[in-house]
């Protein structure tokens, strides 16, 4: 930190929060809020006056509430800068009758109290999201004690108390008796791994081999201490973690597999009493402890929703944001120019972090170094005579790369390029076919479709599949020489969120008898969540095919990835069987009543039409109507 903050390069705004972002890859402008600290930065030599004199005393959240501080304080002694703040919340005032001791005593005159907060603006081209985590409450984990009892703390408590620079100076003792605890628990994955109503499902990654160090800490320091560890397992993998973990047990600390199922107090003597069942000996067993630690899980910031909201950003199920792509673009966000550092994208210890945090600034370096970025070829364009300002495609863009769009504003769609993926959800879901996509036009589709039920059409299944995970599973099928029937028509789309309703109702008006939509799974989808619409979509289309008469079952959706070859040959093969259930009668049924549907749609458009002037537009007519 000292580092960063002498460095010649870097602005380092402390005690800022970042209240908006515009712009786009390479053009950010970021709205910085620099709070009133109400002390100088320039004048502070951080003597610490003011803090002797100050009369309020609060909890001090650095230690863990375990000493207090005043209201004019130093953060942590490591803070960079190195300078006072004041917490107006805690502050008394600086009416002479309230209080104002602290200014009386700076000699360097460096308290403001009219100090007010600042909004700067900054041009960027990238951004690093490095928000950190926070770590689990055990609150919620009765059963463990934390709310009942004094002697039962958490890892980050442990880690208050043990610290040179903490409130006891390093002297370990047990809140109730302040003194030195002789049996010590920690118990493991407290809010991780767990499959119930309380915790998180996911590894945090990092807890295992906390309490291995602070084992050693505390052998190292007591020799003489009692300490066991209660594990599911012991996830030691990283380089020099197992030799430290056989160093643990050498030393005498003792890992016992089976986590307890509660806790009880003496409350004479304030020890606790574990009831654990040992899953290698099969046994239910008590232990007594002088002290038990909660080694906590981690979890996303509590407050990663406004980042995302800033930077539009997307979140994996467990919270924490999701990378561009897992193993080719680990550190990138899906938004342009955007990347990801630490414990935001997903919990890991300080090495992994450092690692992230030196690829992220090299790839924003790439970014910066260079005079032109290369955007997406297929990208959407907005035909501005035909949109009405409705606006869902500025909802259902997955990197809010569409603008405008306002009715009252008299404003159009318009699609910042540089942002736009090409996913087609924006001309997917265009009721007034505005948005087309370039070389992906729907014009292209229609004649697609055609062009695969020109001949035996009953003989045939309509295929629409995601270019980076169906059409890929589809290839993986055939690489792997699996078998499967040939009846399938694949027409490829980027990303399965293209798939218009108007395609899958042209198809069954064309006489397809089965028709398949296809794409990632959720969280895979290569445009964020843009499957999340095709499902949506899908769902309204089984609801009109019923509507109409026609079985729903005829339209599938299947999310098949490009490692699941096989999942693609069964698919076929189960479509296969319920194709030639479909009868002639049944698809000329169908044809008829889509037909019908679709002139009726089409007459009542005409109707709309005669009565309002339409501006002439250069998109080709393909020749539907524009909604289903
Ligand atoms: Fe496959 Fe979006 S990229 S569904």
């Amino acid at each position: 930190m000292m580092d960063v903050g002498r460095h010649p390069n870097i602005n380092l705004y402390t005690y800022s929060e970042v209240e908006d972002v515009s712009g786009y890859i390479g053009n950010f402008k970021v709205k910085v809020r620099r709070k009133a600290r109400y002390v100088d930065e320039d004048l502070c030599n951080a003597c610490g006056e003011c803090e002797k004199v100050c009369p309020v005393a609060v909890a001090d959240e650095f230690q863990q509430g375990f000493s207090s501080r005043k209201a004019i304080y130093m953060p942590f002694p490591q803070a960079v800068p190195s300078v006072y703040i004041l917490n107006d919340g805690d502050c008394l005032g600086n009416n002479p009758i309230a209080c104002g001791k602290c200014a009386d005593v700076c000699e360097k005159e460096c308290i403001d109290f009219d100090m007010k907060d600042e909004i700067i603006e900054l041009d960027v081209g990238a951004v690093i999201v490095a928000t950190g985590m926070d770590v689990y409450d055990p609150t919620e984990m009765d059963e463990y004690g934390y709310t009942q009892y004094e002697n039962v703390i958490t890892s980050m408590e442990f880690e208050r108390l043990i610290s040179a620079g903490g409130p006891t100076e390093g002297h370990f003792i047990r809140p109730t008796d302040h003194k030195v605890p002789k049996r010590i628990a920690f118990i493991q994955c407290v809010g991780s791994r767990s499959h119930s109503e309380v915790g998180n499902p996911y590894c945090s990654n990092i807890c295992c081999m906390n309490t291995v160090k602070d084992s050693l800490l505390l052998k190292d320091h007591y020799p003489d201490t009692e300490i066991s560890v209660f594990y599911m397992d012991i996830r030691a993998f990283g380089k020099g973690f197992e030799d430290l973990y056989i160093r643990s047990k050498k030393a005498g600390v003792q890992y016992i597999r089976g986590l307890p199922g509660e806790i009880f107090e003496d409350p004479k003597t304030n020890d606790l009493k574990l009831i654990v069942e040992d899953t290698v000996a099969n046994t239910v067993k008590d232990y007594d402890f002088d002290l038990v630690v909660l080694s906590v899980g981690v979890i996303p910031r509590r407050d990663s929703s406004a980042v995302q909201k800033l930077l539009t950003l997307s979140k994996t199920e467990d919270g924490f944001f999701m990378e561009s792509h897992p193993k080719l673009k680990p550190v990138d966000a899906p938004t342009g120019g955007v990347f990801f550092a630490g414990c935001a994208e997903f919990p890991k210890d300080v090495k992994d972090s450092v690692t992230q945090a030196s690829a992220a600034a090299a790839r924003s370096e790439v970014l910066l170094n260079s005079d032109m970025i290369n955007i997406e070829a297929i990208t959407s364009e907005c035909y501005t005579d035909l949109c009405t300002s409705c606006g869902i495609c500025v909802n259902v863009c997955p990197f809010n790369a569409i603008r405008g769009a306002d009715a009252k504003a008299g404003l159009k769609a318009e699609v910042i390029e540089a942002m736009c993926k090409g996913c087609g959800t924006c001309a997917a879901e265009c009721n007034f076919d505005a948005l087309a996509m370039k070389h992906f036009e729907d014009s292209q589709y229609i004649s697609q479709i055609d062009a695969s039920l020109e001949k035996n059409p009953m003989d045939t299944i309509t295929v629409f599949a995601c270019n980076w995970c169906s059409y890929a599973g589809a290839d993986l099928a055939g690489l792997s020489r699996l078998q499967y029937p040939t009846t399938q028509r694949i027409i490829r789309t980027m990303c399965s969120g293209r798939v218009d309703s108007e395609f899958v109702l042209h198809a069954f008006e064309k006489g397809a008898p089965i028709v398949l939509v296809s794409g990632c799974h959720f969280a895979d989808c290569h445009y964020i969540d843009a499957n999340r619409w095709t499902q949506k979509r899908v769902e309204k289309l089984w609801d009109k095919l019923e509507r109409l008469g026609i079985r729903p079952e005829r339209l599938q959706l299947e999310w098949i990835s490009a490692a699941e070859g096989q999942k693609w040959a069964r698919t076929m093969k189960e479509l296969e069987e319920m194709r030639k259930e479909v009868t002639k009668e049944e698809v000329e049924q169908t044809m008829k009543v889509l037909k019908e549907d679709r002139e009726k749609a089409e007459a009542k458009k005409a109707k709309k039409k005669s009565k309002t002037v339409i501006p002439k537009t250069d998109k080709p007519d393909i020749g539907i109507s524009p909604s289903a």
